[in-house]
């Protein structure tokens, strides 16, 4: 069993905690009139303020002194460095490298990915002009006007979250979809919206073995067959996949395969060729913008002073909150409806990295690690679960996510959203006493609640690409205090088998009997039910 509590910086920050159970966030903002600005942080376009965190001027010191316990600057160096930072599947984590604006200087391995990448770029960017020039037109003559990217998990979160967040920037012709259920709803609204004879799909999954990928690109292919020949078929289709010879089998011609390779994690992989959807839907420039604004913040990571550093700075936040607060929750509020998919994307990038409960060397852990992730564009968020956030008995510390400018046309309502969202974090902290509340104990409220904001001048391509890489990076320094490996995912292995095995019994009684008595009585009521 991996102990953490035994190490000195640990202990020492369960003392540290311990002297500021009583902590009054009004007081501590009263007494110091340099603690926001003490308190907070910028890098590439971002502001970081974490002054409402259940924090004093001792605490980030001490946190710091737990990450360099933890070789958190090793760690860093060795992700930059190209090392197998992901050991169980002894492979490096290179999404940085997706986006870096130089070639890697000294290293073989990295200049050569970083070779592979830039062809591949060069191909994406060659396809998505020539379709929204209209150069390259659909096999009926006229020009493509729908994009369906059919994928899941990391194949899908980042580039649909990404295309609704930036909204202002789509092609005006062209629309992308995105289908990732095995759920057929996705797939049969899709086909309603689009044209058949100009719609080009693309089958994405880094291993193309998903299910739910396999089975929507067999759907779309016999879908759009009942409307193009079969000789035109294939022009519809293009495949991003690190096994291209899977997507030759399926039937792909080989000049519509983009290569992705094993040295990028399915859900930090939106910068590859996956997001072919965004370089057409948004045009290359702005896909490039995003890259270039992760490439900021990912700079700032490998360069700045731990104290300083950001992502670091962030992570040592939620550490503090999950492990010394033992708060096993986190909500992300981002105050501007472009983002609704964001804590969606979170989910997979955060726990399906650090949701773990075994060491980098092959250990049970015994201390807690990512906490469960939920969240909501605000305003709406204020009318549904902030209730539970104000006056529920536990607490969970939340992420407030803010642009100073909102939607072009309609300053009124952004000056409403941003007093919204500064109006939630003030509330959480200062509370309501039973005095302020008139002695009803129901209208008051605790406060003291802490929570971060991380605010950017405007919603744009390159603000939303630094706070994609501020977010994994904080994923990585949190696995590295935890001794976790970020970059695998085993846990979502055994459900899948079982899926398979389910479904077998669906069709043969002799296997359903191998299940216990509650999956038997319900696979039994589906085979009645299922019409
Ligand atoms: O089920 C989990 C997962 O493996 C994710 O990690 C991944 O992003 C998703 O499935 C999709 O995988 P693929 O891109 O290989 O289809």
């Amino acid at each position: 069993m991996l102990v953490l509590e035994k190490n000195p910086a640990w202990m020492q920050l369960q003392q540290h905690q311990a002297t500021l159970k009583d902590l009054s966030l009004p007081q501590a903002f009263a007494q110091n009139p340099q603690r926001a600005t003490q308190l907070s942080c910028q890098a590439a376009g971002l502001f970081y303020d974490f002054s409402k965190q259940l924090i004093n001027q001792e605490t980030l010191p001490l946190l710091i002194e737990l990450a360099k316990q933890q070789k958190l600057n090793t760690a860093i160096a060795a992700l930059k460095n190209g090392e197998a930072v992901n050991n169980t599947e002894n492979r490096a984590a290179l999404h940085h490298l997706l986006r870096a604006k130089e070639a890697p200087q000294d290293n073989a391995f990295l200049a050569d990915c970083y070779q592979k990448i830039n062809v591949v770029k060069q191909r994406m960017k060659a396809v998505a002009d020539d379709i929204i020039s209209g150069k390259r037109l659909a096999p009926c003559g006229k020009p493509f006007t729908h994009i369906v990217n059919i994928g899941i998990g990391g194949s899908d979160l980042g580039p649909t979250m990404i295309y609704q967040a930036l909204k202002p920037y789509q092609q005006e012709n062209i629309r992308c979809h995105y289908v990732s259920n095995i759920s057929a709803f996705d797939l049969q609204r899709t086909f309603e919206l689009i044209e058949p004879e100009q719609t080009l799909f693309i089958i994405a999954s880094k291993t193309f073995t998903t299910l739910e990928t396999l089975k929507n690109a067999d759907a779309a292919k016999t879908w759009l067959s009942a409307y193009v020949t079969e000789e035109n078929l294939g022009k519809h289709f293009y495949a991003v996949t690190s096994s291209p010879e899977k997507a030759v089998t399926y039937g792909i011609d080989e000049s519509a395969i983009f290569p992705l390779w094993d040295w990028v994690g399915g859900r930090y992989s939106t910068y590859s060729a996956i997001g072919l959807s965004l370089t057409i839907g948004l045009g290359y420039d702005n896909f490039e913008a995003l890259l270039n604004g992760a490439a900021d913040m990912d700079q700032h990571f490998f360069n700045a002073p731990l104290e300083q550093n950001m992502p670091v700075i962030m992570a040592l936040m939620g550490v503090w909150s999950v492990n010394f607060w033992h708060k096993n929750t986190l909500c992300i509020a981002p105050y501007d409806a472009r983002l609704r998919r964001f804590p969606a994307y979170l989910q997979q990038l955060e726990m399906e990295s650090t949701g773990k409960s075994s060491s980098l060397d092959n250990q049970k852990i015994g201390h807690a690690t990512c906490p469960s992730i939920f969240g909501e564009a605000g305003t709406n968020s204020q009318h549904s679960f902030f209730q539970h956030l104000h006056q529920g008995t536990d607490f969970t510390p939340v992420d407030f996510i803010v642009a100073a400018q909102g939607v072009e046309g309609y300053q009124e309502h952004q000056d409403w959203l941003f007093s919204n969202c500064l109006a939630q974090s003030q509330a959480l902290m200062s509370g309501k006493t039973e005095t302020q509340a008139g002695f009803e104990q129901h209208k008051s409220m605790p406060g003291n609640r802490p929570s971060s904001t991380i605010m950017m001048q405007a919603l744009t391509p390159k603000a939303l690409g630094a706070l994609l890489s501020l977010y994994e990076h904080k994923v990585y320094c949190q696995s590295v205090i935890w001794q976790i490996n970020a970059f695998d995912q085993w846990g979502v292995e055994l459900g899948k088998k079982i899926s398979t095995e389910i479904h077998a019994a669906m069709f043969d009684d002799e296997k359903l009997s191998q299940f216990d008595a509650s999956t038997q009585q319900l696979l039994q009521r589906y085979k009645q039910q299922k019409g």
